[in-house]
């Protein structure tokens, strides 16, 4: 048996629309296993973002939720930044663009390690070397503008570990990187959740990318999970029309992206 990292019944989340509530989600059942990978799939507005920041924790306070969300791991629920690493789409705008890197790298370590000034800033350039920023003493006095998006996204992936969280949350990680860039990212997200036995859940819209980092894979469609299961047996043999339709669209065969293969 495997153990479980979250468990959701019944979770829906909705905002005050116009006459009535526009649900962002609507009683999703899913079940996360420890150390898995998950892949959330789905059309634009599907809620994929939504259930991420319900995971978190970090759900605006405009957002009505009900059902339940069970991290049996965690007394006393799991803490975004400390227990779970998140990683957005953005890495220009996730980054505090007056801070350098070496306190942005450092932050999470600080809050969450207590650790002082000194021990900070080693552990910040231990994070740099580790996401693979060349000359990582440089970078800790730099500021995020002095990156390219790529060398952004690793510096703002370092953020997101630099507390050793036991999950990471990756919302669309690599869609605004270049195809090559994406590819690094990837391997790179790779190598971290597999060195430090972390869960990963990612939102991707790219369904190879989906086939070739997650274990499982969630659907959604409109505010419902319409099928989740395997990645083998949710991209090899669908069970719902849309899932079918979404791997038609999507999927590149053409595609270069083998990530971790030799090329
Ligand atoms: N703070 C908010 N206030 C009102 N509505 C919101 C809010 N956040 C999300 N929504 C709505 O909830 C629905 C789901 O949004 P969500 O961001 O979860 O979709 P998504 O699947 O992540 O889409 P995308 O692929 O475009 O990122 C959308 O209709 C969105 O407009
Ligand atoms: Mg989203």
């Amino acid at each position: 048996m495997t153990e479980p990292l979250a468990t959701l019944r019944g979770v829906s989340v909705s905002y005050a629309r116009e006459g009535g509530r526009a649900f962002a989600l609507r009683e999703v059942d899913l079940a996360i296993a420890k150390g898995e990978r998950l892949a959330i799939i789905g059309e634009s507005g599907s809620g994929k973002s939504t259930l991420a920041l319900a995971l978190a924790g970090l759900l605006p306070p405009e957002a009505a939720v009900s059902g339940q969300i069970d991290w049996p791991g965690f007394a006393e629920g799991p803490r975004a930044g400390r227990d779970i690493g998140m990683v957005f789409q953005d890495p220009g705008s996730s980054l505090n663009p007056v801070l350098t890197i070496g306190e942005l790298v450092s932050e999470g370590a600080v809050r969450h390690l207590r650790l002082g000034r000194a021990e900070a800033r080693q552990r910040a350039l231990d994070l740099l070397a580790r996401v693979r920023i060349p000359q990582p003493e440089a970078a800790l006095d730099a500021y995020p503008h002095q990156f390219s998006g790529g060398q952004r996204q690793r510096i703002a992936i370092a953020c997101a570990i630099a507390a050793s969280p036991k999950v990471l949350i990756a919302d669309e990680a690599t869609s605004a990187l270049d195809m090559i860039v994406q590819a690094e990212i990837t391997a790179l997200l790779d190598m971290l959740v597999r060195e430090d036995g972390m869960s990963l859940i990612f939102i991707t819209h790219d369904i190879a990318l989906a086939a070739k980092l997650a274990d499982s894979i969630a659907v959604f469609r409109d505010a419902m999970l319409v099928e989740a299961g395997p990645a083998r047996q949710v991209l090899g043999r669908p069970v719902q029309d849309y899932t079918r339709s979404l791997i038609a669209t999507h999927i590149d065969f053409s595609s270069p992206r083998l990530i971790g293969e030799p090329a």
